[in-house]
Order: structure tokens, then C-alpha cells, then sequence
């Protein structure tokens, strides 16, 4: 049996806000989506996920959902999402749209009506509304933290004006956490999710997956403010054992409540026709628990993040790999890979940015491309953008202000693409674009880098040429590790493919009666003798 197309797809995140303007008002639209669509079809991906783009206030890039089944109007309309998916066909693309089941925006019908409602009533079951601790109410019923820094809880005003009970919300004030014990709930999820199959979507991502189930709401958590440093990626000031002690139990996230709710999700897909499917977002430890929400009767994929935080080193690399690979097995599932996404800094930067971040970037990007599973790629990371270093008026994110200003929080990685020319906005909008593009941008845009031969964008579509070309890449063939000097990372996959990634400082000469694919930087070859420079990776090939 063939087996499903999402087994060992490529997928291209869209960041709607930040993608094409048509309209001029500095931010992006299905419209200016549409027309430039072309480009990632040409990347040689097969789906698009896109970032929220339904209405929202935006107090969190639209991760603040006021109206799931509508179209923001800042992204356009519905029509406006339709002819875009009418242009995916022709271009063979697939279309994945995130849902956002763990909160709703505080604009949301529900929780305005929560709002105007009793305490206990029908209204307020469907949120975590609880009374608060102390005399008068006056302290939150748990010491938890959001997940954006500050407390997870707020108090509210009842109707008659008195201060009264509290909400629960993991993230920002604006986003009010959904009450998954209530079916009301899940009735309405299961609505949305029929509305965007319904007009022909292949899938969802699904937000924040594993924070749907909550437990022991009235008892304090012994180190709340550590555990919201142990969450982020950021942060590495925290000792690694502790870490992990931390992470392996949280009142709020991974409890096994949330299963139940996916076995149902996936009856509910599996009625309809084609291959369509849900990825998790689970920030799960250890591996082996975050496998579970991929068993057979589960979702279909979950991210492994395990490259957003991942070295550049052939030791760390292979153990990773080795890791994943295994633990997807063992419940039959296909490992995923992620170098970037709109939430983590950019691979380049984090890799040390300028010429060497890049070179080191473009050739974890080639050891990525060749490994079993689904690749998922952000918008920018084909350009090898870096993340920008946005100024505080500029600034958008809702970690940034939860901090006071201590964590920067993610705007540098959601600054819209550039496209041609020689100067802000770069193609992009005819007007300042909302966030603000640098000037050295100039070399990296889609204009620009399709005239190199040996550009990043020229690179990656080259890989995802080979990718699909090659019998031995995409699909879930095994990982045949070849012994090497410590910092070479060498494996083969059958039939006929080879991978040398040189991870040193210095460069790496070994002998191959194989053909040489492509590289991540220039090589010399000699007869048979390859010299391969230090950061670099090649892919080789004996097959004809
Ligand atoms: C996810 C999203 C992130 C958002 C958060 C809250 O982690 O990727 O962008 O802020 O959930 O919805």
C-alpha cells in the first residue's frame, strides 16, 4: 500500500501578517498571498501552513481567536481565502490552517457573555472561571505563571461592579483558557474543524496541543516562576537536571485528558475523503511521552523541536537524530523536522549569525533535508534571513510588555519578507511594512537570490528537487550511520545515497567513487579525493 502523502511531506509556514500586501497597508493579505504563491510552489514543497488569520483583536498575532470560522478583516475575506486556495490547487499545493483550541480571545462571544453572566453559570463553565483565595477573594486560586511571563490569572469585575472571581489564561490576559471538560467545548472545535474541511483544507496544526487537560487547579506549584523559565528556549540559565525535573510534570500541559479529546478528532477527519491530517504543537518532555499523541488512533504528526535548540555538532546531531527516529518508531509514526518557525530565533542567528551562521545553517539545512519524516520550513529561512533587531516603539509581541521588557519575545523573526528591489519594503507593500524591514536586506531578496547560482533560496530548491527525485531520500527509509572522525557526521540511506556534513573547524578530505549531488558551499574534488571546507555538507550519490 502506498503509503499516506504526509508521511514525508514538505511543508512551508506562511505568517500571513508577513507574507505579501496587496492592499498597502503594511501588513499582508490573502490577496498579496495568492499572487505571490508561485514562489513557494517553485520551492518544490507539497502543502502551506498558515499562522492564524482569523478574526482577532491581534493582541497575539492572532493566536487570540475572537471568530475561528472568519476571516480577519485584515487578511481579507472569505472569497479572498478561497481564490487563495483555489491558486494552491492549480500550483499543487496543499493547505494546512492552525486551530487554536486551548483559548479564545477575550472579544470572543463566549467569554463576553461569561463576563455579563453569574458566577457558575452555563456561560462561565465553558472558561476557568474560579473563585479566588484569601478573605475576600482577593488572592488567585494558584500560584501558576503565564507562559508569557507574569500571573496566569485575572480577576474580574462582576456585573454589579464588585471585584469577583478569577480566569485562568496560560498566556496573555487576552486569551482566556477554553474549559475542556465542559462538551459544549469540543462541540464547537468539532464544528470548526468540519467548516475549513469543508471548503478543502488537508489538515490543521494544532496549537499548544497538550494544554487542553488541566488538574489540581487549587494547589500551588512548587517553583511556578522556574518553571516558566524551564518552558522557554531562550533561557538557559537554568541547571539542565532541573530542567528536566521540571518539565516532566506540569499541572497545566501533557495531562492525559487531552488524548481522549484527539481519539475523537481523528474519527471525526478520518470521514472525510483524501489524506487529510492534524500535527501537534506539544511541548512535551521526555520524547517518549510527547510520541503518545502520535499512536494509531491519535493524531497524525506531532513537531519534534529538537533541532530549534540543536548544535552544530556531528556528536549532538546524530544523537538527536537517533533519539527521534527511534522514539517515533516505537508507536509507528513519522519523526517531523523543524529548523525555524515564527516562534523560536531564526536558525542563522542562533547558529551565530553573519557569514558563518549561514554557512552553518545551510548545511544543517542539507543534513535536515535528508533525514526520514516531514520537514516543515518558515517563511525566510529559504532566504537565510537573520532575525532582526526590532526597536521597542516597533515592538508587538506580548512576551515583551508580560516582561517589562526582559525578554525581547518574537517580533525579530516575524519581520515580512523581502522580495525585489533595493530598499524597504522590499516588494513586500507599496507602504512601510509593520514591522521594519533592514536595509541590508538588499542581497536577500527573492529577486536577488534568484539570479545567484548559489544562493540560499537556489540551494533549497535544489535539495527539494533532490528530495523527491532521489529513490533513496523523502519516504521513511533507514538511517545507515558510516563511523568517521569526531566531528563528521557521515550516514547513507538505499539506495545509493550518501551524506558528509563537517562540522569542525577545519576541512575534512575523504575518498567516494560517488557522484556529488549538491553542496552547501563550494568543494574541491580531485579524481576521487573530496575536500569538504569546514561547516559544510554534501550530499553524494551512486546512482546514476
Ligand atoms: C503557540 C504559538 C504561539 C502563541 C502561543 C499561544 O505556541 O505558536 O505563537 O503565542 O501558542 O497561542
Amino acid at each position: 500500500m502506498k503509503s499516506p502523502w504526509w508521511h514525508d511531506a514538505v511543508v512551508y509556514q506562511i505568517y500571513p501578517r508577513s507574507f505579501a500586501d496587496s492592499n498597502n497597508d503594511g501588513e499582508g493579505d490573502f490577496v498579496g498571498i495568492t499572487a505571490r504563491l508561485e514562489h513557494v510552489a517553485t520551492l518544490g514543497v507539497d502543502a502551506v501552513w498558515f499562522s492564524p488569520f482569523y478574526k482577532s483583536p491581534n493582541r497575539d498575532g492572532g493566536y487570540d481567536v475572537s471568530n475561528p470560522r472568519e476571516v480577519d478583516p485584515r487578511f481579507g475575506t472569505l472569497d479572498d481565502f478561497s481564490q487563495m486556495m483555489n491558486r494552491a490547487d492549480e500550483l499543487g499545493l496543499k493547505v494546512i490552517v492552525d486551530l487554536v483550541p486551548n483559548h479564545f480571545s477575550d472579544q470572543h462571544q463566549w467569554f463576553q457573555a461569561a463576563l455579563a453572566a453569574a458566577p457558575n453559570s452555563a456561560e462561565r463553565r465553558r472558561f476557568h472561571f474560579y473563585d479566588g483565595r484569601g478573605e475576600s477573594g482577593e488572592l488567585p486560586p494558584n500560584n501558576w505563571e503565564s507562559v508569557f511571563g507574569g500571573p496566569s490569572w485575572t480577576r474580574i469585575n462582576e456585573p454589579d461592579g464588585r471585584p469577583g472571581q478569577w480566569y485562568l489564561h496560560l498566556f496573555d490576559s487576552s486569551q482566556p483558557d477554553l474549559n475542556w471538560d465542559n462538551p459544549e467545548v469540543n462541540a464547537d472545535f468539532e464544528k470548526t474543524i468540519k467548516f475549513w474541511l469543508d471548503l478543502g483544507v488537508a489538515g490543521f496544526r494544532i496549537d499548544v496541543a497538550h494544554g487542553l487537560a488541566k488538574e489540581q487547579i487549587y494547589q500551588d506549584h512548587p517553583d511556578p516562576v522556574a518553571l516558566t523559565a524551564a518552558l522557554r528556549l531562550d533561557v538557559t540559565d537554568i541547571d539542565p537536571e532541573y530542567r528536566k525535573q521540571l518539565l516532566t510534570d506540569i499541572p497545566f500541559f501533557d495531562r492525559d485528558g487531552v488524548h481522549q479529546i484527539y481519539r475523537g478528532w481523528r474519527k471525526l477527519i478520518d470521514t472525510y475523503p483524501g489524506d487529510r491530517f492534524f500535527v501537534a504543537e506539544a511541548w512535551v518532555y521526555p520524547t517518549s511521552r510527547a510520541v503518545r499523541y502520535v499512536r494509531p488512533d491519535e493524531l497524525h504528526q506531532i513537531f519534534n523541536f529538537d533541532f530549534l535548540t540543536i548544535e552544530w555538532d556531528a556528536a549532538k546531531i546524530k544523537s538527536a537524530v537517533e533519539h527521534v527516529t527511534t522514539e517515533f518508531a516505537n508507536v509507528t509514526a513519522p519523526p517531523t523536522w523543524v529548523l525555524d518557525n515564527h516562534d523560536s530565533p531564526r536558525v542563522v542567528s542562533r547558529l551565530g549569525g553573519g557569514e558563518v551562521g549561514l554557512q552553518k545553517a545551510r548545511a544543517l539545512a542539507m543534513v535536515t533535508q535528508a533525514l526520514p519524516g516531514n520537514l516543515y520550513i518558515y517563511q525566510g529561512e529559504e532566504l537565510g534571513l537573520e532575525d532582526v533587531p526590532v526597536a521597542a516603539p516597533d515592538r508587538q509581541d506580548p512576551i515583551f510588555f508580560r516582561t517589562n521588557g526582559q525578554q525581547l519575545g518574537r517580533d525579530g523573526v516575524r519581520v515580512p519578507l523581502p522580495w525585489q528591489g533595493d530598499a524597504p519594503p522590499f516588494g513586500f507593500s507599496a507602504s512601510k511594512s509593520w514591522l521594519p524591514q533592514p536595509a541590508s536586506w538588499r542581497e536577500l531578496t527573492v529577486a536577488a537570490q534568484n539570479e545567484k547560482a548559489d544562493s540560499t533560496l537556489n540551494l533549497y530548491r535544489k535539495l527539494l528537487r533532490l528530495r523527491r527525485s532521489h529513490p533513496a531520500l523523502g519516504g521513511l527509509t533507514e538511517i545507515n550511520w558510516i563511523e568517521s572522525e569526531p566531528g563528521i557526521l557521515r550516514f547513507e540511506r538505499n539506495p545509493g545515497f550518501e551524506l558528509v556534513a563537517n562540522t569542525t573547524s577545519t576541512s575534512y578530505k575523504f575518498t567516494t567513487p560517488k557522484q556529488v549531488l549538491v553542496s552547501s558551499s563550494p568543494i574541491e574534488i580531485t579524481g576521487e579525493e573530496i575536500t569538504l571546507p569546514s561547516n559544510s555538507t554534501v550530499w553524494l550519490s551512486s546512482l546514476d
